[in-house]
């Protein structure tokens, strides 16, 4: 596993294809999630590897002292347009130690098991741990490996405007590479995603590591109980 996430999701195709999964979606979950987080005015929040910031956006519409902060520099400059007082962008290597700490810190969309090793995992999320407030809270929303796995679409063709992406998706030493190839004014495109298959069970181990306790497990983004074998998210609410 390279460093493919540098390139991948700062492309501006990574966006495309994604596209329709956008607002409404980020906007449903953080209506619940913030319902049932509840917090108080001054408490303050991180997106950790925000994207383009459509989930801290609206967490800061919903009243809340937002910061998001990812590594592709793009996403970054691009979500900079929606600051306010309460609302800042910045760039962050999640594997790097948070530069202050946070009331309640997510990581969501499947932002995590990117990387070549398990200790780089093992430390990031220590750093998040480090980065939380005493009482603070992180949540931490996952792909359900177990039902993913079980439901592998192998092949796949997707439409976005003019580009036709030709998905192909295989588990390769415990990771689930997905191949996305497409073609541009005749010129041939070829991207990967590569996310380390974490078992709900290893999550848990790994958060246990880092000191975290599981407060609540969710399966999906109406935050309907999680089942190993139906749910397709793994949600974890964490504390110290
Ligand atoms: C699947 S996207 C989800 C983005 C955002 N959370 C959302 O839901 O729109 C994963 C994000 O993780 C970011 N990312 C990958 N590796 C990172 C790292 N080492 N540190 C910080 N962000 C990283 C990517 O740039 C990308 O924006």
């Amino acid at each position: 596993m390279s460093d493919w996430f540098k390139t991948w999701f700062d492309s501006e195709y990574y966006h495309l294809l994604y596209k329709d999964r956008d607002q409404t979606e980020a906007e449903n979950f953080v209506k619940k999630i913030y319902q049932y987080l509840s917090p108080s005015p001054n408490q303050t929040m991180l997106d950790l590897a925000c994207g383009k910031g459509r989930h801290s956006i609206h967490l800061n519409k919903m009243g809340a002292l937002v910061e998001g902060c990812d590594y592709s520099e793009n996403s970054i400059r691009h979500a900079k347009q929606f600051e306010n007082d309460n609302l800042f962008f910045y760039t962050h290597d999640m594997r790097n130690e948070l530069p202050k700490s946070y009331d309640y810190i997510f990581n969501l969309f499947t932002s995590f098991g990117y990387f070549e090793t398990l200790d780089e995992h093992q430390t990031t999320l220590l750093n998040i741990y480090k980065g939380l407030s005493e009482k603070g809270l992180f949540i931490f929303d996952f792909m359900n490996t177990e039902f993913v796995l079980n439901n592998l679409v192998a092949e796949e063709i997707i439409q976005k405007e003019s580009v036709c992406f030709h998905i192909k998706r295989e588990l390769i030493d415990d990771v689930i590479t997905k191949k996305i190839s497409f073609k541009i004014n005749e010129n041939f495109h070829e991207y990967q995603e590569q996310v380390r298959a974490l078992h709900p069970k290893i999550l848990v181990e790994m958060m246990k590591n880092c000191g975290f306790c599981v407060k609540e497990k969710f399966g999906n983004y109406h935050l309907a109980p999680f089942d190993l074998h139906t749910s397709n998210r793994f949600i974890l609410v964490l504390s110290k």
